[in-house]
């Protein structure tokens, strides 16, 4: 079997009976139409109903009305007959836990889009899996059409082990801690360095060439398919020319997290790469809030958005075995996500990342981000705009499913950090619309 994954505002179509394609989603709505004469399918991801003509026009995908047909032209030339099409439509969650003004029924919006389109069209709905308040995998079998759905409702979850509340010990949590190490000396040299207008790019690339750890690493991240680049880069000095400073900064912060964010954390039923596609996503949209409300350093957002669920990795290493518990947990008493890791574990996982972030002498803000990015209620006012920035992007990355996990849609929405951040459901909006296709950069 060859697994094709897709994301936001991607489409793939096949004929390949090896190939399975799939794709996470959260208040989005994934697509299968399939041929079972010619064995022909394709499945897309769409973020939102319709968008501006610009954006329709550059990321067809992205939207109802420009992907379905985008989808249906692809699969004609590959052979696929329009009357012999079936439909199977999933996602459109709820990603949001409390009613608040930040709900923009998008999950709802995009299903109503989707079956009026496909009635319109005369292509027959098999399956409707939509709705709920959490994230679900979608997956489609090229070689029979079989299209399968798996949700990540707790309850699908569920172990139906007995609930302990025994906590973590300190000594456990200071061991894994204490493994994490922070990037090298010289990787937080290149950092320093890259953020001086007046470096040469020849004196940054002599510095990062000394840690060959991190040279790979780089070289690794900058080709890969995160990236996307036309052509592949074979010096620093190039990756300097290309990015320019500040998104060679970038490449140094991702490439020194990359090596936490890059496993599967089974705990939280999060694939390879998933923790890192949702903290570039984060990143990217903290930035994006950062600029559109002005009261927040958009360096200061792109690194807490990088590091804000850095808990989950030292928590997967404590305690994964423990979380299927903790789910039957927060079912059972009604627990928010956040609130049945405290109770099952002692802390949660932005609290694991506070102590990993002062463990790596990150600013005691960046650190507050971390703690308290799933209860900002709690930040003290001059940390609260950081913490709310970060609150909102997590949120936002849910509803478009960027890295959904075990716990997508299970944490609340607090709607203060709008206000906090001077912004309204208007400006989310343009924010979902502006989402690039590729987050790396
Ligand atoms: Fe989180
Ligand atoms: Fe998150």
């Amino acid at each position: 079997m060859r697994r094709i994954v897709i994301t936001v505002g991607e489409s793939h179509v096949d004929h390949d009976p090896e190939v399975v394609v799939e794709t996470f989603l959260g208040s989005c709505v994934g697509l299968a139409c399939y041929d079972p004469i010619r064995r022909v399918g394709g499945l897309i991801h769409m973020l939102l109903p319709e968008g501006t003509r610009e954006r329709a026009r550059d990321r067809p995908c992205a939207y109802v009305q420009s992907g379905i047909p985008s989808l249906l032209a692809r699969l004609e030339d590959l052979g696929a007959e329009r009357k012999s099409l079936r439909a199977y439509l999933a996602g459109g969650a709820r990603i949001c836990a409390v009613q608040g003004e930040i709900d923009l029924h998008i999950g709802l919006r995009n299903v109503l889009a989707v079956k009026a389109l496909l009635e319109e069209l005369a292509i027959p709905l098999e399956m409707v899996e939509t709705g709920g308040q959490f994230g679900r995998t979608m997956r489609l079998f090229i070689a029979d059409g079989r299209v399968e759905v798996v949700s990540f409702s707790a309850g699908g979850q569920r172990s139906g082990a007995a609930t302990q509340f025994s906590g973590l010990s300190e000594a456990e949590l200071r061991q894994v801690i204490g493994e994490l190490k922070p990037a090298s000396r010289i990787a937080l040299a290149a950092l320093e360095s890259a953020r001086d207008p007046a470096a040469s790019f020849h004196s940054i690339e002599r510095l990062v060439v000394q840690d060959q750890v991190l040279t790979a690493s780089l070289f690794k991240l900058v080709n890969s398919a995160w990236y996307g680049l036309p052509h592949k880069l074979g010096r620093i000095s190039e990756s300097l020319v290309y990015l320019g400073l500040e998104g060679f900064r970038k490449l140094v912060l991702q490439s020194c997290l990359h090596t936490f964010y890059a496993r599967r954390l089974s705990g939280y039923a999060m694939e390879e790469g998933v923790l890192f596609e949702h903290a570039l996503g984060c990143a990217r949209i903290a930035e994006m809030l950062a600029e559109k409300s002005g009261v927040v350093e958009r360096e200061d957002a792109y690194l807490a958005g990088l590091v804000h669920d850095i808990g989950k990795v030292v928590l997967e290493r404590c305690a994964s075995a423990r979380i299927p518990a903790l789910v039957d947990l927060m079912l059972s008493r009604n627990l928010f996500f956040y609130e049945a890791e405290k109770k099952m574990l002692g802390l949660d996982h932005g609290q694991a990342g506070a102590l990993l972030a002062a463990e790596w002498r990150l600013a005691p803000h960046l650190a507050e981000a971390i703690r308290l990015h799933h209860d900002p209620a709690a930040a003290l006012t001059d940390d609260l705009r950081l913490v709310a920035v970060i609150h909102l992007a997590d949120h936002i990355c849910n509803t478009c499913g960027i890295g959904i996990s075990l716990s997508t849609g299970t944490n609340p929405l607090n709607t203060q950090a709008l206000a906090v951040l001077r912004l309204n459901t208007a400006s989310i909006e343009e924010i979902l619309n502006a989402i690039p296709a590729r987050l790396a950069f």
